[in-house]
């Protein structure tokens, strides 16, 4: 990641901390972009042995993660990243 975009999307982000409650995958996505990209590209999750089968599973990735880079998110901020890597990569069925 660039520093530039590091710039302009760090207050977003805090911002985005103060203000958001419900699920919201836009959300989901700046915290993605921010902790989560700059190791794997779009790649990991396309590879042909990828290893997340179900929202289940890739929920697990995304706390594991988390729990990794010692992020602290909490439920919410689990839900949004898993909802956006979903929607973005994998498409998996979520329930309503
Ligand atoms: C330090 C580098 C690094 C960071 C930061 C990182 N990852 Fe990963 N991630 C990896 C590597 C390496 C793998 C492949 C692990 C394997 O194959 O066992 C992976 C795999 C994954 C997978 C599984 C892909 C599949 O095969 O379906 C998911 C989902 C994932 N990461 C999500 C995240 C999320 C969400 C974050 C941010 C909270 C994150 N990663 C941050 C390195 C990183």
């Amino acid at each position: 990641m660039n520093k530039k975009i590091f710039c302009t999307t760090l207050p977003l982000l805090l911002l985005g901390w103060t203000i958001t409650a419900a699920a919201d995958p836009q959300r989901g996505e700046m915290l993605y972009e921010n902790h989560c990209s700059e190791c794997h590209g779009e790649a990991v999750h396309f590879r042909e042995t990828r290893k997340a089968e179900t929202l289940d599973e890739l929920r697990t990735w995304v706390i594991r993660w988390e729990t990794e880079l010692g992020l602290e998110w909490n439920n919410s901020d689990v839900e949004d990243v898993t909802k956006h890597v979903n929607r973005r990569f994998y498409r998996f069925a979520e329930s309503p």
